[in-house]
C-alpha cells in the first residue's frame, strides 16, 4: 500500500441511507444532502433509486430528487434500477449511470425484489441492452455476499459466481455487499481472491460494508491489502436495508475517510464538509448520526467553542 495512492469513495447515503429512514425525508432536504456531498469532493454520489414506490416509499420522489440536484461537472450520480421500468424512469430524468442489484442467496433476493437470482438476470438482460445502447455506465451489486439474514452462511464460491456473472453480462464494476454486516477480514481476503481469480479485475471490484458488528473498517483494511481501491460508505453511517432484518447502517463515510487519509491514501474528499452535510441532514431528520469520527469532530469543536480547558 503506497502513500498518495488514489481511493474512490462511493457515497451511498442518499440511497442506501435514506431508503431506510422511518419518516419521509422532504425532497428539498434530499436534494441539499446530495449537493452538499458532491460539494465536499465526493466524485460518486448514489443519488436515489427507481424502484417500486410501494416497496420503498421513502424514495418515491426519486424523479424529482434526481431532476432537482444541481449536477457538478466531473461528479457521477448513479441510481439504483431493478428492471426495465426503473431504467425508463431513470433515463427520463437524464441519469447516466445505473446500479443493478441481485444477491448471493435466492431467499433474500425474493424478499428484496420478488425474483430469484436467475430471474433477476433475466430482468437485467433487456436493461443492459438499452443501457449499453444509450452509453450508460453500469455497476452491479451482490447482496448477502458474506452472509444472509434468511439462509445464514453463504457459500463463497456461489457468491463469487454471481459477482463474475454480473461482470460478464456488462457491469463495469461489481460491489460485494455485506448487507447485514457479518464479514470478517479473513473472509474478505478469501472472496476477493476468488472473484479476482474467476476473472474480475481487481480495479473493477468494490466493497460495500454495513457496520452492524463493528468489523467494517477492519474489512476495508483487508480490502486495501488485496488492492481494492473502491469502497462504498454513507455519510454519518446512515442506512440499512428494509428487507434485511437487523442490518445496521453502512460504514460511515467520515470513518472511512479518517482511516484512508490517516493511512496516506488520497480521496479528494473534505472530511469536515462531509460531516457538515451529515449535520444538516441530522438536524432535519432528528436522528443522531452513528459515525464515531463525526462524534469526535463534534466534541472537539464543542470543546474549542467552550474555550480553554480549566
Ligand atoms: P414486483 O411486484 O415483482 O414488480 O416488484 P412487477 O413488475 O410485478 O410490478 C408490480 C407493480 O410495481 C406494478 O405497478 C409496476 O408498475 C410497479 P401496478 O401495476 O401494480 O400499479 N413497478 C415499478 N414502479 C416504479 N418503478 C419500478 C417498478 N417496477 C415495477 N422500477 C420490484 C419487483 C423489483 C419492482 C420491487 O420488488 C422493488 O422495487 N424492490 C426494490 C427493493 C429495494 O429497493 N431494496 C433496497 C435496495 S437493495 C439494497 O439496499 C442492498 C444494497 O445496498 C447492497 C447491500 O447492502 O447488500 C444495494
Ligand atoms: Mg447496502
Amino acid at each position: 500500500m503506497s502513500r498518495g495512492e488514489r481511493v474512490t469513495v462511493v457515497e451511498v447515503g442518499p440511497r442506501d441511507g435514506l431508503q431506510n429512514e422511518k419518516g419521509f425525508v422532504p425532497t428539498e432536504v434530499k436534494v441539499a444532502f446530495v449537493e452538499a456531498l458532491a460539494d465536499a469532493g465526493l466524485g460518486v454520489v448514489e443519488t436515489t433509486a427507481f424502484v417500486s414506490p410501494r416497496a420503498i416509499p421513502q424514495l418515491a420522489d426519486s424523479a424529482e430528487v434526481f431532476s432537482r440536484v444541481r449536477k457538478r461537472a466531473g461528479v457521477r450520480y448513479p441510481v439504483l434500477v431493478p428492471n426495465e421500468k426503473g431504467l425508463a424512469r431513470a433515463l427520463a430524468v437524464g441519469a447516466r449511470e445505473i446500479s443493478l442489484f441481485t444477491a448471493a442467496t435466492d431467499t433474500f433476493n425474493l424478499r428484496n425484489t420478488n425474483a430469484t437470482i436467475e430471474e433477476s438476470f433475466a430482468r437485467f438482460a433487456p436493461v443492459l441492452v438499452r443501457a449499453k445502447a444509450d452509453g450508460l455506465r453500469v455497476r452491479g451489486y451482490v447482496s448477502t455476499f458474506f452472509g444472509c439474514p434468511y439462509e445464514g452462511r453463504v457459500d463463497p464460491a456461489k457468491a463469487a459466481a454471481v459477482a463474475v456473472r454480473l461482470y460478464d453480462v456488462g457491469c463495469e464494476e461489481v460491489s460485494l455487499g455485506d448487507t447485514i454486516g457479518v464479514a470478517v477480514p479473513s473472509q474478505v481476503a478469501d472472496v476477493v481472491e476468488r472473484v479476482r481469480e474467476a476473472g474480475v479485475p481487481i480495479g473493477q471490484i468494490a466493497l460495500h460494508m454495513h457496520d452492524t458488528r463493528g468489523t467494517a473498517l477492519a474489512n476495508v483494511v483487508e480490502g486495501l491489502r488485496e488492492r481494492i481501491r473502491v469502497f462504498d460508505s454513507s455519510a454519518g453511517g446512515l442506512g440499512g436495508c428494509p428487507y434485511a432484518p437487523g442490518a445496521a447502517g453502512n460504514l460511515a463515510t467520515e470513518d472511512l475517510l479518517y482511516l484512508l487519509h490517516g493511512m496516506g491514501f488520497e480521496t479528494g474528499v473534505d472530511l469536515a464538509r462531509v460531516a457538515a452535510a451529515t449535520r444538516a441532514l441530522a438536524e432535519s431528520t432528528g436522528r443522531a448520526p452513528v459515525s464515531r469520527v463525526f462524534a469526535a469532530l463534534n466534541s472537539a469543536s464543542a470543546r474549542a467553542a467552550a474555550g480553554p480547558a480549566r
